[in-house]
């Protein structure tokens, strides 16, 4: 079981607040370094994290059980189609029997709603795998992505293409956490919306309509799929809407000479991105992957034990 301490979930990016975040960073940095070393370090021996995927998932999936065994616990996975989760059974009684089973719990689901109505009933800190709105365990490794890369994200540029979706709003809310700007470009009906975001106001985005001036000069080019998982219904419509909204070469030469490229991975080829941009040298797609495993080591380090160090 947790200790103590009041439960901390995160639910959302602005969940943690700045000073919370950079120690998560500094901790995912030490973290890494003791992985990439070969120093055991198991602060959570005989902890239990629970896993539950109601979506697919390859990078979650692995960054949690792993990261949990390299931190001395366990990892349990469930899913929708072999649990009684997919059965009806309320995520209110879910959460009240997972939590008394287990010390952490990461979901990836469909509606906030959701994560919401579980954390409300859960004793132990939860986690947001992903839902239909946020995706702020990605957002965590790409921020410590580019710190590792270009130093702080504070008043840096982030170029925001394609679908204003679950990591775009992420990327919203931690701009506005962290201070830096979003420069979004979407398709016409595919604009953000602030309240799905959750902003506290919009002084830490702008929207362009044409992606290659939202592009101009950023130290940071990110894009994510056109069809999210569960809007598959959308898709041939979506594959029209976004054919302008790809990066592409060009579109990375107007970024500032040194900019970045990041995408959450899965990824689509000659889609929402080109061969040669994330197969190419300004691409840090691969780092970005394999942070998602060290930030959210600190991250279950945090909600656990708190500042440790
Ligand atoms: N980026 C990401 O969350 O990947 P998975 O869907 O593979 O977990
Ligand atoms: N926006 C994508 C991210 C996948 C990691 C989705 O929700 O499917």
């Amino acid at each position: 079981m947790a200790n103590n301490m009041a439960i901390k979930h995160f639910l959302q990016f602005n969940d943690l607040n700045r000073d919370e975040l950079e120690h998560v960073f500094a901790r995912a940095s030490w973290i890494k370094n003791q992985f990439k070393t070969y120093q055991q370090y198991w602060p959570l021996q005989d902890r239990t994290l629970v896993m539950i995927f109601e979506k697919a998932s390859t990078r979650t999936r692995l960054s949690f059980e792993a990261g949990m065994h390299q931190l001395g616990g366990s990892a349990i996975y469930l899913n929708t189609r072999d649990s009684q989760l997919g059965r009806g059974e309320p995520v209110e009684d879910a959460a009240q029997v997972i939590s008394r089973m287990s010390d952490i719990v990461m979901i990836r689901t469909f509606e906030q709603e959701i994560i919401e109505r579980f954390s409300a009933n859960s004793r132990v800190p939860v986690i947001n795998g992903l839902t239909n709105e946020y995706h702020p365990c990605q957002i965590l490794a790409d921020i410590f992505t580019f710190i590792e890369h270009r130093g702080s994200i504070q008043g840096k540029t982030v170029a925001w293409i394609g679908d204003s979706n679950n990591v775009c709003n992420t990327w919203l809310q931690a701009a506005e956490v962290l201070d830096f700007n979003v420069h979004v470009s979407t398709p016409p009906g595919y604009e953000v919306e602030p309240e799905r975001a959750n902003l506290y106001g919009n002084d830490h985005y702008e929207e362009f309509a044409d992606p290659m001036e939202a592009a101009k000069d950023a130290d940071l080019v990110t894009t994510d799929v056109w069809t999210s998982m569960g809007f598959e219904a959308e898709n041939e419509e979506r594959m029209r809407d976004f054919a302008d909204w790809q990066v592409d070469s060009d579109m990375m030469r107007v970024a500032a000479k040194n900019a970045l490229f990041m995408h959450c991975l899965p990824a689509h080829r000659g889609e929402e991105v080109a061969a040669d941009v994330i197969d190419g040298t300004q691409s840090v797609v691969w780092d970005e992957a394999e942070n998602r495993l060290h930030v959210q080591k600190a991250l279950m380090e945090y909600l656990l034990l708190g500042k440790i160090k």
